[in-house]
This record gives structure tokens, C-alpha cells and sequence, in this order.
């Protein structure tokens, strides 16, 4: 089989879990894709923490940008993190020059995705972000391909799996915010700057990407309503549940009239709901559609493994020169969107 070079930059917690995981599946991905694929590249902020890793035959770069330009790779995962550079600049010069892009980064989506849409398209390159969006739930693909003989109503979800960790503690342990959010940290969950977690911004992030993909919207996360977690105290979980509610942040997108609207906040949802009962790291995402009607996925939204496997099911898909649906092209208009705080969903 011929051969298809990976370079992977970022060896977090995620990227760590990816070179595992190529080496784990190396034969039956090579049964499946008829490619043998080989990490010959990688990139980290600290080499020292490299180092730990079996790196195999793969060459150390220094620069994540010097890795996405690299001769020797044929396609570029990036895993660094944050909506700027220098993943934007390596992501720009990986697609400029030819190479699939498989990237986890929800916020260098949320805030350039119609841009590099548009390059991979013009050099026809995937560019695949299955990982961006709710971990392990193949939830990208489901929308952009899956559900592709419907037409979508709504998507929402539990999108943060740092949230729904926090608040499940709350109530199901009595402990207080701020320790469960230590938790999530410890546990590898939460971003590196946590406030993107429980400010919202990660959920409207991974709306945005939604929304794009289940109506053809721009790409704009600043058109979307956001309030997050952090004012929810004990008594307000207490009272919900004494009135039969749980809560949840919840991101919302759904068509009104005259377009698209999305929103972000913790909601009110009755206990007997299916959504009610997605506790700790786990994401949901349900889809009301006209075909389907509803769909709902479960599963684990945040981690290593779980991210992983949406990374490594991109790396399959260009392995085999699938060729995805486009994304980016905007259709439906966004509708500004009100403040709704704490209601009944
Ligand atoms: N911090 C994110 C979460 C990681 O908690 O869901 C996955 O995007």
C-alpha cells in the first residue's frame, strides 16, 4: 500500500491519544483504506514533554509551521489549540500547499472556518474537523452527509462536556463550582483557559460550526447569544430539581422566521427529558429534521481517546479520498438573537 505521511502538531492530551491510536489501528486501517499510515512529522510546545512519547520514525520540527509546509507530509493534523496563530498560519500554509488538513479546533473554526472552507475547496483539499465538535460523537458527518435527504429544524445540544462534568457533580455530589471545575482540569477535559469552557464561548464555538453545517449559515459564533455556567449556584440546581428540572447548558440553533437563530445558556430541562439524563463528561446532540424527525447522539464529548477517534475516522476518510460535502457556503441568514436567560426548554 502506498503510504500517507501524517505530520501532528500539538501533542497534548489529545495528540498523544491520536499517535496511539494510529499505531493501534495501523493494520486495520490499512485493511479498510488500502494506505499505510505513518506519523513521519511532529510538532509541540514542549519537546521536553515530547520526549515521553514514543515518537517512533517521526521527525522532531520545531516551528508547527515548518511542519505544514514539510515536502515530507501529505496531510497536517493540527491539535495546537486557539483561534490564532500559529494554527491558523500552519493550517493556511498546509491547504496553500496542497495538503489535507484534519484539525480539532473548534475556535480557529468558529473564528476563520469560511476562510480555510474556502482554500480547501479552491485547492481541493479535505479539510476535516469531525473532532471539533462534541468529541467522540461523529456528529459532523452525521449532519453533512448523513442527513442530507432532510431539512433541518433545529440542532441543540449539550456541548460541553467540562459543563455538564461540573454541573452533574453539583447536583449529584453537593460539591461546590469551583472544585468541580478543578476536577474537569485534572481530568484533561477543560481548555487550556477554562473560561472558554464555562463563559460558553466553546459551546457557541461548536454551534457555530453546527449551525453551518445544518443550515448553510456563515460561520459566525459573535452572532450568537452566550451565557455560561458560572453564576449557577447549589440553591438554583436545588430549586430546579425541587420544580422537576435539571439544568444544563445547552447551545441551541433553529430556524425562525427570517433565518437562523442560535443561543447558548443554562436552561431548565424537565427531568424525564432524554437530555436530562446525559450526566458528567457525556455530550448529546439531537436533530429535528423532516425525514427523521428527531435523532438524538450520545457520547463522550471530551478526552483523549474519545477526540482521538474522531481525529483518527478523518485521517480514514482522506486515507481513502473520500470526498466530503462542502461546508462554508453560506445560505440561510442568522438572526440577531435576544437574551433568554434560564427558561424551560
Ligand atoms: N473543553 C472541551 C469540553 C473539550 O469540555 O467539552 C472538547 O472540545
Amino acid at each position: 500500500p502506498s503510504l500517507l505521511r501524517v505530520g501532528l502538531a500539538g501533542l497534548g492530551t489529545v495528540g498523544a491519544s491520536v499517535l496511539n491510536r494510529i499505531r493501534l489501528q495501523q493494520a486495520a486501517l490499512e485493511e479498510t483504506t488500502h494506505r499505510r499510515i505513518v506519523v513521519t512529522g511532529v510538532s509541540a510546545r514542549s519537546k521536553a514533554k515530547a520526549a515521553s512519547l514514543d515518537l517512533g520514525e517521526a521527525t522532531w520540527f520545531d516551528d508547527p509551521i515548518e511542519l505544514a509546509r514539510s515536502g515530507d507530509i501529505d496531510l497536517f493534523v493540527e491539535l495546537m489549540g486557539g483561534s490564532g496563530d500559529p494554527a491558523l498560519t500552519a493550517v493556511r500554509h498546509a491547504l496553500s500547499s496542497g495538503k489535507a488538513v484534519v484539525t480539532a479546533n473548534k475556535a480557529l473554526l468558529a473564528a476563520h472556518g469560511m476562510e480555510l472552507a474556502t482554500l480547501a475547496e479552491e485547492r481541493r483539499v479535505p479539510l476535516g474537523f469531525e473532532a471539533s465538535v462534541a468529541g467522540g460523537i461523529p456528529v459532523v458527518k452525521t449532519l453533512r452527509e448523513g442527513l442530507a435527504g432532510n431539512v433541518i429544524d433545529r440542532v441543540y445540544g449539550i456541548l460541553n462536556g467540562t459543563c455538564n462534568y461540573i454541573l452533574s457533580r453539583m447536583e449529584l455530589e453537593g460539591l461546590g463550582f469551583e472544585q468541580c471545575l478543578a476536577e474537569a482540569q485534572r481530568l484533561g477535559y477543560a481548555e487550556a483557559d477554562p473560561t472558554f469552557d464555562i463563559d460558553g464561548f466553546d459551546t457557541a464555538h461548536k454551534l457555530a460550526i453546527l449551525s453551518t453545517l445544518a443550515f448553510g449559515t456563515a460561520i459566525a459564533a459573535d452572532a450568537i447569544h452566550v451565557e455560561g455556567i458560572r453564576t449557577i449556584s447549589l440553591a438554583d440546581i436545588r430549586a430546579a430539581d425541587e420544580l422537576g428540572f435539571r439544568i444544563k447548558l445547552l447551545g441551541v440553533a433553529q430556524r425562525v422566521a427570517g433565518g437562523i437563530e442560535s443561543r447558548v445558556h443554562p436552561t431548565m430541562v424537565p427531568k424525564s427529558s432524554a437530555i436530562a439524563q446525559v450526566m458528567g463528561v457525556t455530550n448529546a446532540v439531537t436533530v429535528d429534521a423532516d425525514a427523521v424527525r428527531e435523532l438524538t447522539l450520545i457520547g463522550p464529548g471530551a478526552g483523549g481517546e474519545a477526540t482521538a477517534s474522531a481525529v483518527v475516522a478523518d485521517i480514514a476518510d482522506i486515507a481513502r479520498g473520500v470526498r466530503s460535502a462542502p461546508f462554508g457556503r453560506p445560505v440561510a441568514a442568522l438572526v440577531p438573537t435576544a437574551p433568554v436567560p434560564l427558561q424551560r426548554h
